[in-house]
């Protein structure tokens, strides 16, 4: 039998578990890594403890200290668990859309919790970072983790992880592929596994499609935990210290939709359940595999459990909120609002209004589109060239020429009067209809983004806006 002389033992030494279902039909053996059976519940334990043994050993967190950090949740969980065993205080600063289960676990284990704006220039004062380094730089005794940029973060999975990877496979592991938030993972555990086999180990990032690391536009993301969004004006794009890129061979990108639905596949058909970040490796490691034979073998680390995100990515009702399910409804959908394919007549028009455009510049935008004063727009983050793919969390307002006419005198598009001006709701595109004010548009979801406006008191089948490849088309 094990004894542990504290939970601290129970962090690292992970099982892994091959996947013989999702895998059927493929060549290579892939092995999951089950990084919620850390005893904290996720991989960022061992970052966690890690740097609170970093700090302590050269003296910049002391007896009674307090442990301080910006975090989507799991190192913040970490940090806690390790906090309160060792005696410490811990406070947390976590974006405002974190997973509720996680905020409620940060808490249970004594944490203090402070929610933050989550998604502001990464130079603003209100930037999760900024406010942890200022709240630790005003408190005696405060140590700030900082796990982007911390060595000691991809030092646990440098010393831990990756030597378990190659023991456990018994050095016959050739592929690696971890999802990349602070990076710790997959260059410590990639550094290792690359230096035990003479650089034959193949390192894959597992990347949301979105993600500035695979080369996405940095929108916002479903995939809580992993990528890197960029907020259109923060000025510089900053990576974190602890992603050591060079480790990476080869990065493959994968849709918030994919990651979900790998996630619940994984529940379903192996018993295994995980996160979106460890579905976006599964959905990785399965592309992947189409391309090796019998004598590879993937590891692919599965950073936390989808305990975390039951009344998210396993939740059929918040799936559909956001159009990526579109239950069989017995009413009339948000969908069957939309114009028909063969609607015809459709004129050109740009309800996708760059944030950074004046009130005029906007009004003669929409003119030019041939819009009338009460056509919806929409006025969006600018991000320079867009797809279509607009995440609700993205979109400063809901415009018509009339209510860009009611603000026309101030000097700049001011964000608070047009946010009052036209009141909007996102949907889910398999949603029922919902009750409509006269003056509101309906923002119609497809797998998380905005598809498409209809505005309140639409005559079904006669007007919709379609966006595609960046422009929109009205139809009437
Ligand atoms: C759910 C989840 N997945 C993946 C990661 C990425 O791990 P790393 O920071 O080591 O790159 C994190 C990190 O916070 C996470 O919380």
């Amino acid at each position: 039998m094990t004894v542990f002389e504290s939970v601290l033992d129970g962090i690292g030494g992970t099982p892994l578990v091959r996947l013989r279902r999702l895998g059927a039909g493929l060549r290579p053996r892939i092995y999951a890594k089950l990084e919620f059976q850390n005893i904290g519940g996720s991989v960022k334990d061992r970052a966690a403890l890690s740097m609170i043994r970093a700090a302590e050993r050269d003296g910049r967190l002391l007896p009674g200290g307090t442990v301080v950090e910006g975090t989507s949740g799991n190192t913040g969980i970490g940090l806690a668990m390790v906090a309160a065993q060792l005696g410490y205080r811990a406070v947390i600063f976590a974006p405002a859309a974190t997973a509720a289960e996680k905020i409620r676990l940060l808490r249970a284990y004594g944490a203090e919790v402070h929610l933050v704006a989550d998604f502001v220039p990464r130079d603003h004062p209100g930037h999760l970072a900024s406010r942890a380094a200022a709240f630790a730089a005003a408190t005696p005794g405060a140590w700030l983790a900082q796990q982007y940029d911390n060595p000691a973060n991809p030092a646990a999975h440098r010393h831990t992880t990756g030597p378990e990877i190659w023991e456990d496979t018994e050095g016959s592991v050739t592929h690696l592929v971890a999802s990349v938030g602070t990076g710790g993972t997959l260059s410590g555990t990639g550094g290792f596994l690359k230096d035990a086999s003479g650089g034959s180990v193949r390192v894959v990032a597992a990347d949301p499609e979105h993600s500035r690391y695979g080369g996405g536009d940095g929108a916002l993301k479903y995939v809580e935990g992993a990528g890197h969004a960029l907020h259109p004006e923060s000025v510089e794009d900053i990576w974190p210290e602890a992603f050591d890129t060079s480790v990476v061979d080869q990065y493959i990108r994968v849709s918030d939709s994919d990651a979900i639905f790998t996630a619940r596949r994984a529940a379903r058909e192996e018993g295994l359940l995980t996160g979106a970040t460890g579905g976006t490796a599964l959905a990785a490691a399965l592309n992947l595999a189409e391309g090796l034979d019998e004598s590879h073998t993937i590891v692919v680390v599965l950073p936390d459990s989808g305990r975390n995100y039951l009344s998210t990515y396993f939740d059929d009702g918040w799936l559909a909120s956001l159009g990526f399910l579109e239950p069989d409804s017995p009413g009339g959908t948000v969908r069957s609002l939309l114009p028909s394919d063969d609607a015809g007549g459709a004129a050109p028009g740009v309800p996708l209004l760059p944030s950074g455009q004046d009130v005029g510049e906007s009004m003669a935008h929409l003119r030019a589109q041939g819009l009338g004063p009460a056509d919806p727009a929409f006025l969006v983050l600018d991000r320079g060239a867009r797809h279509g793919a607009v995440h609700p969390r993205e979109v400063l307002a809901a415009v018509t020429l009339e209510s860009l006419q009611a603000v026309a005198s101030q000097d700049g598009p001011s964000a608070a009067a047009l946010r009052a001006a036209v009141p909007y709701r996102a949907v889910g595109a398999g949603t029922p209809v919902p009750d409509t004010s006269a003056h509101e548009v309906l923002a119609v979801l497809v797998d998380g983004r905005i598809t498409a406006a209809v505005p309140a008191g639409w005559p079904a089948g006669v007007r919709g806006v379609d966006v595609e490849a960046g422009s929109v088309t009205f139809s009437r």
